[in-house]
């Protein structure tokens, strides 16, 4: 990496710590972690080896083909009544070989014009979530509950969660992530299957079939209240844990 590059990112990856409330920094150990940075966790050689291991297991189909299908056999939906007003489907996106998978809500008014989740207000934040923890957007999976926009951002019905989310769950078996990070009470209640609020399952490691689940505040809440932030870095450094990434500013 060039000098000037490397100092961008180690700028913007210590303006991201600050933001979650990180407030010293055990360098020089984290101009190494900025450097990694700028690099996919998943090697070749990791990636290989799990290709031959995905190729195994699922009939020679990798990943990204059978998320293909997936996305083919959704089709131009028209299964629940979001059909309506939408303008795109959000599928979701990412690496298919990712170990961890952020799981929305629904699309909003950027997703649902851009057809990819999580590249408004919240997704710029959600970004630098992924930035604070070492990672990039190409090295995870996005996804969301519901694949169109609800009329005016409200909350996903019953109905429509219910007809939507077997494609949630199918992408999750594909993928197959170590970890799994819910953002917000939509997606954490229905994963966990339960009523209970955000504040009282983030902050835990929950489980969701094969993946680790850690539930976490959503990044348009944390926009409007900013002091949870420091709780939403908490949340994602026990992800971090279950991932072996190392933890910035621990010794
Ligand atoms: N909020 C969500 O829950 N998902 C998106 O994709 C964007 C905003």
């Amino acid at each position: 990496m060039e000098d000037k590059e490397l100092l961008n990112t180690l700028k913007e990856y210590v303006k991201a710590l600050e933001e979650f409330g990180v407030s010293f920094l055990t360098l020089p150990d984290e101009i190494e972690f900025a450097k990694n940075n700028n690099k996919s966790i998943i090697t070749e050689e990791n990636d290989k080896t799990l290709k031959k291991k995905i190729n195994r297991m699922e009939g020679d189909k990798s990943k990204k083909e059978l998320l293909n299908n997936l996305r083919n056999k959704l089709g131009n939906c028209k299964r629940c009544k979001l059909h309506k007003e939408r303008n795109n489907i959000v599928f979701g996106e990412g690496n298919p070989n990712a170990k961890l998978m952020f799981i929305g809500e629904g699309p909003g008014r950027d997703e649902d014009i851009q057809g990819r989740p999580f590249v408004g207000r919240a997704g710029k934040l959600l970004d630098k979530m992924i930035m604070a923890m070492g990672l990039k957007r190409e090295d995870v999976y996005i996804a969301n509950v519901v694949k169109c926009r609800p009329p005016n951002n409200r909350n996903p019905e019953e109905d429509e969660v219910a007809i939507c989310s077997p494609f949630l769950i199918k992408q999750i078996e594909i993928i197959n992530p170590t970890v799994i990070i819910s953002l917000g009470a939509v997606s954490a209640q229905f994963l966990l299957n339960t009523k209970v609020n955000i504040t009282r399952l983030r902050g835990n490691i929950h489980r969701f079939k094969n993946s680790n689940l850690v539930a976490t505040y959503h990044p348009a809440y944390l926009l409007r209240n900013p002091s949870k932030k420091k709780n939403a870095w908490e949340d994602l450094k026990i992800a971090m844990k279950l991932l072996g990434l190392p933890i910035p500013g621990k010794k």
